[in-house]
């Protein structure tokens, strides 16, 4: 017996299927740690739930300390900001440093602090916090968070990890791009990089926040690729000794379409049903039909825990579109599903995108971003 090598619901202890996305991070660690130069634009990979982002960001994370950079990493939408969640990872990482390098951190950071107003110390500084637009404040913060980035950065190249990034706050946010432009404008050299990862609604919640958005290059992060996939299957049983054979991976593949969550959760399953496998053994497809009843279980409780989360007329537009299929629906079928004008459909629609449960497709059509989702919904539901 040896305990599964799967990750359902837990970070991907490899990424298969992104090797364009750690081609492209591996061209910017070395403008970053070969030219000491700033990685000018804020890079987002973004994704529905569940497509393997926080997975991605930290084998980042790994590949970037193992070029010898700082990192630091932030899961957006604490209620103290996102700016304050960086300087407080910078306090903790670069500013534990001994002097001088550890304690200039440390004064930057805490002036930064000061001028943005943190609650306690905001009055004994009369701030700009109160009376300043948010633009204005904004940019005073930006020039205070790029003395911070400096003195950050004079002994080792800096990553800063933003995860969830469609949930920071309005003025965090501003004040990291604002940050960005004014180092890439100043054009001196400041070893440093911003890699983010967010919902699908990333692109458009950031370009509401900040007017200009050459600053963020956005990418998407599509469901994995049939060799990917299979890699993801054989490679950790094969590290154990256990072979897939042929037809037991075409079934699980066949399961799993596509969607690395369910990709680890269907191997993590078939692997409970051939019994926690020996070396030198084999997961037939036995083991996966068994598998995929078992794992059926746990798909259920997060399409659940999805659907509860929704508004009634979430709900209805999802019964709407589950109805007329798997694949993508347009608007105006849903409406005419419905009985309403395509605009009724607005509100809810785009909740559901910010909630990662459908995405927008080629031709104003719409479609589920989970396999199974549809088919669940249908069966409980309508
Ligand atoms: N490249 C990959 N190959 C195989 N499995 C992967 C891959 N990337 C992630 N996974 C698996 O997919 C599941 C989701 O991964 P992860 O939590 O990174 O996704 P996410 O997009 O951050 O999800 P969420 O939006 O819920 O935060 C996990 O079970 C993880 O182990
Ligand atoms: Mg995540």
């Amino acid at each position: 017996m040896q305990p599964s090598p799967y990750t359902p619901g837990e970070i991907a202890r490899a990424v298969p299927g992104r090797a364009l996305q750690l081609a492209d991070l591996d061209e910017r660690l070395s403008v970053l740690v070969d030219l000491h130069r700033l990685v000018g634009r804020i890079r987002v990979d973004h994704a529905a739930r569940g497509f393997g982002k926080t997975s991605l960001l930290r084998e980042y994370q790994r590949r970037a300390s193992a070029r010898g950079a700082t990192t630091v990493w932030v899961t957006a939408g604490e209620p103290q900001g996102l700016v304050e969640q960086i300087l407080d990872e910078l306090r903790r990482t670069v500013g534990a440093a001994g002097a001088p390098h550890g304690r200039a951190l440390r004064e930057k950071v805490e002036s930064l602090r000061l001028s943005l107003g943190v609650p306690g110390v905001a009055t004994a500084t009369g701030t700009f916090r109160s009376t300043a637009p948010d633009d204005e404040r904004a940019r005073a913060g930006a020039r205070g968070l790029e003395d911070v980035i400096r003195a950050a950065t004079t002994e080792r190249p800096l990553v800063i990890f933003v995860d969830e990034i469609q949930s920071a706050d309005a003025a965090g946010l501003r004040t990291l791009v604002y940050a960005w432009q004014h180092l890439q404008a100043e054009g001196t050299d400041v070893p440093a990089a911003v890699f983010a990862a967010g919902l699908p609604n990333a692109p458009e919640t950031i370009a509401e926040i900040v007017t200009f958005s050459e600053r963020l290059a956005y990418r998407p992060l599509g469901p994995l690729h049939r060799d990917a996939e299979e890699i993801a299957l054989v490679g950790p049983a094969r590290l154990l000794g256990v072979q897939w054979t042929p037809e037991a991976v075409d079934r699980a593949l066949s399961i799993a379409q596509g969607y690395p969550y369910s990709v680890q959760l269907i191997a993590d399953s078939a692997w409970a049903a051939a019994g926690r496998p020996d070396p030198g053994t084999v997961i037939d497809v036995g083991s996966v039909e068994t598998g995929h009843r078992s794992m059926q279980a746990d798909l259920e409780a997060l399409f659940r825990a999805r659907w509860s989360a929704c508004s009634t007329s979430e709900r209805r537009l999802l019964t709407a579109m589950a109805r007329l299929g798997d694949g993508p629906t347009s608007r105006a079928s849903i409406a005419e599903a419905l009985g309403t004008g395509t605009n009724q459909l607005s509100t809810p629609r785009a909740r559901l995108i910010d909630k990662g449960l459908v995405q927008p497709a080629d031709r104003g059509m719409l479609q589920f971003t989970i396999p199974g989702f549809a088919a669940f919904i249908r069966s409980e539901y309508s």
